[in-house]
């Protein structure tokens, strides 16, 4: 479905990708591992077309990426929840629901299941209660729910999740752990970005180890749980 080959990344004079590939295949659960400053987060923002790379190229479904604009990515069927959840504060829930829609007019109508409010009250129930709230003044937990569901609205057939779990207190996090499962299994593929290393491998089909902007590993989930490298410098065994 995407595939990185060889992607270059920088701000300025400073290297943030050397030499990526990465392979997402159409109804994965892959997710990138890495500490602070790995590069995680530019992977995201460089597929979502906000970062240009320097060099190498990005194919979605047969076509390129490299010289896409971020709202034509978003039109391709590619959205990501950004780290910090980033939904609208003064705007209730309805209406952050409302704008994550806004990019489907535009789009020919994707084949299988649709999202819409209901389908994203019935993964988060309270959403449903909390309509009329102003999205600012949800927990965070429910702000990360937010920001999925709003994702979910556009229909998209990969999504790019960045450190859902951040600063959630356990019993959220393994709410938002079992929802990406759910959507996943609704049909929709995931590259998910975590530095909650255990529980992301777990739940992921195949995982890639970022360090300083290079892949140092990769391999099936439950293969890179029993490595040793990985349990030493991410997984705290
Ligand atoms: N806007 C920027 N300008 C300059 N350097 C940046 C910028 N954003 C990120 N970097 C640098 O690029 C590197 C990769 O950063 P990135 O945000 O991708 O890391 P990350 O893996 O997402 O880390 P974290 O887990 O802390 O979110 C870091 O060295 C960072 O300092
Ligand atoms: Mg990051």
């Amino acid at each position: 479905m995407l595939k990185l080959l060889s992607i270059h990344t920088s701000y300025g004079h400073i290297k943030a990708l050397k030499d990526i590939d990465i392979e997402i295949a159409k109804g994965e659960i892959v997710c990138l591992i890495g500490s602070n400053g790995a590069g995680k987060t530019t992977t995201l923002l460089t597929i979502s077309g906000i970062l240009k790379p320097d060099s190498g190229d990005m194919i979605f479904e047969g076509e390129s990426l490299k010289n896409m604009a971020p709202h034509n990515v978003v039109n391709k069927g590619i959205c990501q929840v950004p780290e910090g959840r980033r939904i609208f504060p003064r705007l209730t829930v309805s209406e952050n629901l409302e704008m994550g829609a806004y990019s489907i007019g535009k789009r020919q109508k994707t084949k299988g299941k649709q999202y819409n409010m209901e389908k994203v009250f019935n993964l988060f129930p309270v959403l449903k209660e909390r309509t009329k709230q102003m999205g600012g003044t949800l927990s965070g937990g429910e702000q990360q729910m937010l920001a999925i569901g709003r994702a979910l609205m556009a229909n998209p057939k990969l999504l790019l999740l960045d450190e859902p779990s951040l600063g959630l207190a356990p019993i959220m996090v393994s709410k938002i752990f079992k929802t990406i499962k759910e959507i996943n299994e609704e049909g929709v593929t995931i590259l998910l970005v975590e530095q909650n290393a255990k529980a992301a491998l777990r739940l992921s089909h195949r995982g890639y180890v970022l360090e300083n902007g290079v892949i140092k590993l990769s391999g099936r989930g439950e293969d890179l749980l029993h490595n040793e490298n990985v349990k030493k410098a991410y997984l705290g065994d």
